[in-house]
């Protein structure tokens, strides 16, 4: 077994280890993936300020988001399909989260259920909504949650349409795998993983089948999201989903200054200023290069939490220090999640924690929650100068 000491490491065990259909979809962008890779690049401009003789014993990474006490400022945040990329892969991760004290989000566009991972975990964990056409299923899919004791609701608001990534539909990506000559070559390949995935009976997206209406098994995903996905999703009908809600809700994917302003204004609790890891609108700027200004606008309104990018407990820093309350992580605790099942989750998580911990050691900071600008050296055109 290698030694593993950061997410890289994590991220080539996945790669060896899973079909590559489902490596893929993880490690995509869309169209010519520019703002997929500019959200990573963009957090190396950011530099630290080393500061010394600063006593640093006795630090802490605990903090709260929507106010649930967390380890550290971290969640998992929703991925689709996690249940393929290592089976049951979604109960996995929600154990590894909540053995760790972070938040686990469980995507609509999961294998494993609501029930599923509630039946198998002891704390609550949050859900994310996409939005479907079928109203019906729209309110069973609240009812669910709630039954399930979800303790927050993230509303994806970046994807009434799927951004194109070429790599998906080449490789025909679907759950369960479809058998072609490439597949089976590659599957070929992938035994162990085979050998688990015929143990477990959840192969299939377990939120969606046997409750949307008429659909026996969505199998392609971009397909069937073209087909069910309500397009018409405004302000109105996240205003309306608030009101369905009782319990903290989270608006995730705003990019924009004035869209942080109308999620504040329909009484969302916090937003996570997100381009979708760079899978949805390629050629807009960073996650990282917006925060700011987001954070200016809106932070003394709403919680503001940040996704795209991490892949190191420094990115959390950075984010941490430029203004956001909490962070997401998604290929980085996916890459643990395809390299080694729950324990490669736990593994993401302890290497973002040391990461994080011991860089603010070396920044002279002993809690997490003090962080702010003044721990960063920000080049003057970070956020740009755009017309
Ligand atoms: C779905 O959320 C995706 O980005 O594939």
């Amino acid at each position: 077994m290698p030694v593993i000491t950061n997410i890289d490491d994590l991220k080539r065990l996945h790669r060896r280890r899973t079909p590559r259909m489902f490596y893929d979809y993880c490690e995509s962008g869309s169209w010519t993936e520019q703002t997929f890779r500019e959200n990573t690049s963009d957090f190396s401009k950011l530099r630290l300020r080393q500061r010394i003789a600063v006593d640093m014993a006795n630090r802490t990474t605990a903090s709260t988001m929507v106010g649930q006490e967390v380890a550290m400022p971290v969640a998992l945040a929703p991925v689709g399909l996690c249940g393929m990329q290592n089976a049951d892969g979604e109960i996995k991760a929600a154990r590894a989260a909540e053995k760790f004290g972070v938040p686990f989000c469980l995507s609509t566009m999961s294998i494993c259920s609501i029930e599923d991972v509630a039946e198998h975990t002891e704390k609550p964990f949050w859900f994310q909504v996409y939005t479907l056409k079928d109203d019906d299923f729209m309110k069973r899919l609240f009812a669910r949650a709630k039954d399930a004791k979800c303790s927050a609701l993230v509303i994806t608001v970046d994807l009434q349409i799927m951004g194109q990534r070429h790599k998906d539909l080449k490789n025909g990506l679907s759950a369960p795998p479809k058998f072609t000559a490439a597949s089976i070559a590659n599957l070929a390949t992938k035994v162990p993983w085979g050998l688990e995935m015929l143990r477990t009976r959840r192969r299939f997206f377990g939120n969606i089948v046997g409750h949307a209406k008429g659909v026996s098994n969505p199998g392609s995903l971009a397909a069937w999201t073209a087909e069910a996905f309500d397009q018409r999703l405004d302000w109105e009908r996240i205003r309306e989903f608030r009101s369905w809600w009782d319990g903290p809700v989270i608006l995730k994917g705003i990019l924009d200054v004035e869209d942080a302003r109308k999620a504040a204004d329909v009484g969302a609790d916090a937003i996570v200023v997100s381009n979708h890891g760079g899978r949805q609108l390629d050629g807009a700027l960073s996650s990282i290069r917006m925060l700011p200004q987001i954070v200016d606008a809106v932070g003394d309104r709403i919680e503001v939490h940040f996704d795209s990018g991490i892949r190191s407990g420094q990115d959390v820093l950075k984010a941490l220090a430029l203004g956001a309350k909490g962070t997401m992580i998604g290929r980085a605790w996916v890459h643990g999640l395809g390299a080694m099942g729950e324990a490669g989750v736990t593994k993401a998580l302890q290497v973002i924690h040391k990461e994080l911990d011991t860089t603010m050691a070396l920044i002279g900071k002993r809690d997490v929650r003090d962080l702010g600008r003044d721990v960063l050296l920000i080049p003057k055109d970070f956020s740009g100068d755009w017309a």
